[in-house]
């Protein structure tokens, strides 16, 4: 049917199918600023402006567009520079997002441009509620939505010529700050807690002050580039909707690929016919087991040795969840793709099945992998349905024990969660013109997915180009190999380029997740809180496939377990124990996702500790800080356990986390509630109670002695710098802090440094985005990489000096770079600009470059202290959460805006886990949430008031001082929540998340108070 669409001011006719979605017309005519997210019209990402209201294209008709006029992102602004042209600039919506850090990933930011800018067409100033009302409908799962506020009322502010404060003042506060609760100076039952009443009209509660609070490392006074808000060197073409995205890419007579997922949980595959399906018109490929080598592999993405067992096929002749994969088909639409699946005739032979973690090792237990293929690693064991075991003792747990006044024990479950990235998993693959397989894919391990690609396709690693462009966000679900293959053997079938979408559905269903668990703590204390000895034993469900099974769940007792060592004697001697049982049932596999088995553990331990304190009338916090890990002493586990390698002991250098709880009970107002009887029952109503909770963190930094990062600088002849980092920037911003390091040593802007990332014919090795380890890991060979350059720079700067100089001869060490200049210290100076023409075009040509790699022989941890006030509906069971304030010790900061998203975001995530997120399967395996209406996440009116501190230590073993920054947030905040509705009740629920019917189920059994 021929449409007649005006799309941005521009009238144009479409032959459309009838079903075409809006959506899909527009993204076929090029408008890749709207983007899938979902097919169920629930994220928000593909909305648009038709006839200046907001809608989700993807459940539009584009028939329903005909004859109206349709808004993108394309329409607003443009790039601010283009050369002789005069540009009208970013929109100042768009400068605001830019400015204000409100760009993560950036996969959702177009549709919240578009809303917001609906919103201020018709409010020019609006209320902060109704901000977040306007952004509610567009779900973002990196910012935790508090910049993208500030944004929209920055923007408002511009648009009603008001002045605006610069970004990037006030952040440093001196050692010894007490911030004290509720800057904002505004009485505390007026701070926005959008679940119990709307802000009133014309208020705005949410600080206008983007930068978070910093107690500086005082080595940092001096820098120019490295702690600074700079602002993030993708954010413009990412605000502008620039077909960034591994989808956002047009290659003539590409073919669509679609999976066929087993209905059956366990079952074997007795005959497969896809003669119907090969048969009908339009399909180029279809593939079964049958038809594809059969090598078997870990989707795991991590370097090599894989940590875990070899137990997984591109496709097999059994399937092990409903959701694993039977058979590819391309086709050349997406609907002929869908009718080749009916087609496949498919016979199963069912297998019993086996969902119940605890039955899995138990004799006569069904085996999930009895193929002879499966390669173990350490101490796993297909004919126990063991992914893999661990079993650490360190000092000696039974006389700790002995030695205790009490043992305290208790029982903690975690449930299976999603990381829901609103760009879902995408590939595209094709040969180019060298006959090398090129795979454009959203990954965070493209150097991984080359190598671990390579014996399953058949092709040597020369002949295979991984490209990742942005991402839509990751979390750990894109460090899987986990669709690469699938479109890779479609291109090796047809010959023809091929892209392959994860649905949102497939996402529930096939993709990875967060490990479920139950975990059992025993504890020994003495009467005056003394930890004798803490032991934790996990039963962790990997579900079938053994990805990521021994790592995430070494990180369950490697970080919680490490926390707490005992005072006294035991500071020397801690006694831990942890052992863990990973097991396969027939549930989708779980994987890497943000914390990486860390939240796990800390949801167990720190309702634990809580529930210790408790019992012993032990204050929470000076019980926690008795017994934490300090500055210099040995991390516990490294001398134990180093994820299947060989340990190395590991001293704490730094350890800020007494500051943290000092810092963070201050914001939070912990000494004027915790305790308080009249403002635990202050709510306002007779049913609603208060509580307050504390939870306290350590993560990792990176994988020592194994983890590579490698990064190469050159020099153009304008002074500016090429960065080519094989690192990976999930929108977390690490492109932006590699360029600051950079730019520091080579004393430049970061505008001068521009940064390549992640292709593996172009880029230096690098092991891939995950394990916290970016700033710390590539963040070290950039430095190294920059070092070298500015050698050079300073060499060649003193010869040109020295020439021209009569007097004393200048030494190369002793110039300085800075403001693109090379200065010597009698006040001489050349610019890099010249030194740049210089090397190319005069004296002693060369090309100036520098390349340095980084294995780390540590892993620094960060610590944290996370608070939680919540209000309890004792009738209900309803938890509030109203703020969540997390004091963080990361190290040096290198940017303060991306380091505070990355905590907001995270808390964000976190905040599900505590309260609302949760994958459940029937009886059969089947998923019951398949899409972001039943697998809620939170939204942009929901939130509760967020407060990031950094508290900065230097740590020795980086040449910034920087630790990790990106995993933290998501350990503590729900055992914070936990503990505040302990607080606020007096029940215990100690399994997340604590929904109204868990909360209520314990009211009604505990003890309310
Ligand atoms: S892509 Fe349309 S709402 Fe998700
Ligand atoms: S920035 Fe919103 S989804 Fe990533």
């Amino acid at each position: 049917m021929r449409l007649n669409l005006t799309i941005n001011g521009n009238a144009l006719s479409y032959d459309a199918a009838p079903g075409d979605s809006l959506l899909s017309v527009l993204r076929k005519l090029g408008y890749y600023g709207v983007k899938h997210g979902c097919e169920t019209g629930e994220c928000g990402a593909c909305a648009v402006l038709l006839d200046s209201k907001p809608v989700n294209s993807c459940v539009h008709l584009a028939a329903q567009a005909d004859g109206h006029q349709i808004e993108t992102i394309e329409s607003l602004g443009e790039y601010p520079e283009q050369g002789w042209k005069t540009t009208a600039g970013l929109h100042p919506l768009q400068a605001a997002f830019v400015e204000s850090g409100a760009i993560q990933c950036g996969y959702c930011t177009p549709a919240m441009i578009l809303a917001a800018s609906e919103l201020l067409s018709n409010e020019p100033n609006p209320t902060e509620y109704q901000v977040r009302e306007a952004l509610s409908g567009v779900l973002c799962r990196c910012t935790g939505y508090l910049k993208p506020v500030q944004a929209v009322l920055r923007a408002a502010a511009v648009l009603r010529g008001e002045e605006v404060e610069p970004i990037g003042t006030s952040i440093p506060v001196p050692p010894g700050w007490i911030p004290g609760e509720n800057e904002l100076g505004k009485p505390e039952d007026e701070i926005f807690s959008p679940n119990e009443q709307p802000i009133p009209p014309g208020s705005v509660v949410t600080p206008m002050r983007v930068m978070p609070r910093i107690q500086m490392a005082p080595e940092t006074e001096t820098w120019h580039h490295v702690g600074k808000p700079e602002i993030k060197v993708d954010a413009i073409k990412l605000v502008q909707g620039k077909p960034a995205f591994a989808a956002d890419f047009e290659k003539r007579g590409m073919l669509i690929a679609k999976v066929l997922h087993s209905p059956m949980a366990h079952a074997r595959i007795k005959r497969i016919d896809v003669t119907r399906a090969r048969n009908l018109e339009g399909v180029a490929a279809v593939l079964t087991w049958q038809d594809i080598p059969r090598v078997v592999y870990s989707t795991a993405g991590q370097s090599d040795p894989i940590p875990g067992p070899l137990d997984s096929f591109s496709l097999d002749h059994k399937v092990r969840f409903v959701g694993d994969r039977v058979a590819f088909v391309a086709a050349e639409n997406e609907e002929i793709a869908l009718k080749a699946l009916e087609l496949i005739e498919v016979e199963y032979e069912p297998l019993q099945e086996l969902f119940d973690p605890e039955r899995a090792m138990q004799p006569g237990a069904v085996i999930i992998h009895d193929e002879t293929e499966y390669v173990n690693f350490a101490e796993s064991d297909p004919t126990k349905n063991l992914a893999a075991q661990i079993r650490i003792d360190i000092g000696n747990v039974d006389k700790g024990f002995a030695e205790a006044d009490r043992i305290i024990e208790g029982y903690y479950d975690v449930p299976k969660v999603q990381q829901v990235h609103i760009e879902p998993h995408v590939v595209i693959t094709y040969w180019d013109e060298d006959d090398r397989l090129v795979i454009r894919t959203s990954t965070q391990v493209p150097f991984h997915v080359r190598r671990q690609l390579a014996p399953v396709l058949g092709l040597p690693i020369k002949r295979i180009r991984v490209i990742k462009p942005r991402i839509g966000g990751g979390f750990g679900g894109k460090q899987e190999v986990l669709i690469e293959d699938v479109a890779a053997h479609l291109t090796i079938a047809t010959g023809r380029p091929v892209i392959y979408e994860y649905t949102r559905e497939e996402e529930f269903i096939a993709a990875r997740s967060r490990h479920p668990m139950r975990i059992h703590l025993k504890t020994g204390i003495k009467q005056d809180g003394t930890i004798t000895a803490n032991a934790m034993y996990t039963l962790s469900d990997t579900g079938a496939y053994g990805c990521h099974a021994l790592t995430v769940t070494g990180n369950t007792g490697h970080k919680g377990m490490a926390l707490y060592v005992g005072d006294g004697p035991y500071r020397k001697a801690p006694n831990i124990r942890f052992y863990a049982d990973i097991v396969y049932t027939n549930h989708p596999p779980a994987g890497a996702y943000r914390g990486y088995g860390v939240p796990q553990g800390f949801w167990a331990l720190e309702r634990h500790m809580e529930k210790i304190a408790r019992e012993l009338g032990l204050d929470p916090i000076d019980f926690r800080l008795k017994n934490a890990l300090r500055t210099g002493e040995l991390h516990p586990f490294s001398t134990a356990w180093s994820e299947g390698r060989e340990p190395r002991p590991e001293t704490i250098e730094t350890c800020g986390l007494e500051e943290c709880v000092r810092q963070g009970r201050a914001a939070i107002g912990w000494d004027q509630k915790f305790g308080s009887p009249a403002w635990r029952l202050g709510a306002g109503q007779p049913h609603l109670r208060r509580g307050i909770g504390v939870a306290l963190v350590m993560q990792g930094t990176a994988i020592p002695y194994l983890d590579m990062g490698s990064a190469s600088i050159k020099m153009n002849d304008d002074g500016s710098f090429n960065l080519l980092v094989g690192a990976t920037d999930l929108g977390t911003g690490s492109d932006t802090v590699l360029a600051q390091m950079a730019a520091e040593v080579l004393g430049v802007p970061v505008q001068d440094i521009l940064v390549y990332s992640s292709d593996t014919d172009f880029t230096p090795f690098d092991k891939g985005a995950y394990a916290s380890s970016t700033t710390y890991i590539s963040g070290t060979a950039v430095v190294r990489a920059a070092e070298q350059v500015a050698d050079r720079i300073r060499a060649r700067a003193a010869r040109i000096i020295n020439k021209q100089a009569m007097g004393e001869q200048i030494n190369p060490e002793d110039i300085a770079l800075i403001d693109r200049q090379a200065i010597a210290p009698d006040g001489s100076r050349i610019s890099l600009s010249e030194i740049g023409h210089d090397a190319f075009h005069r004296v002693d040509q060369e090309q100036i470059m520098g390349i340095g790699s980084y294995v780390s022989p540590v892993a620094p941890p960060p610590f944290a202290a996370q608070f939680a006030e919540v209000t309890v509906d004792i009738e209900t069971g309803q938890v509030v959460v109203d703020k969540l304030v997390m004091a963080v010790d990361s190290g040096v900061i290198v940017n303060p805006i991306t380091a505070s998203g990355q905590i907001e975001g995270g808390m964000t995530q976190a905040l599900g886990y505590a309260v609302c997120e949760e994958m459940v399967y029937d009886q059969a395996g089947r998923a019951r949430e398949r899409n972001l209406k039943d697998y809620h996440i939170f939204q942009a009116h929901e939130m509760p008031e967020l407060t990031t501190l950094f508290i900065e230590t230097f740590e020795p073993s980086h040449p910034f001082g920087v630790k990790a920054v990106a995993e933290i947030p998501i350990d503590g905040v729900a055992p914070a929540v936990g503990n505040a509705v302990f607080d606020a009740c007096g029940v215990n629920v100690d399994d997340n998340p604590i929904t109204p019917e868990k909360a209520w189920r314990a009211i009604q059994q505990g003890n309310l108070v």
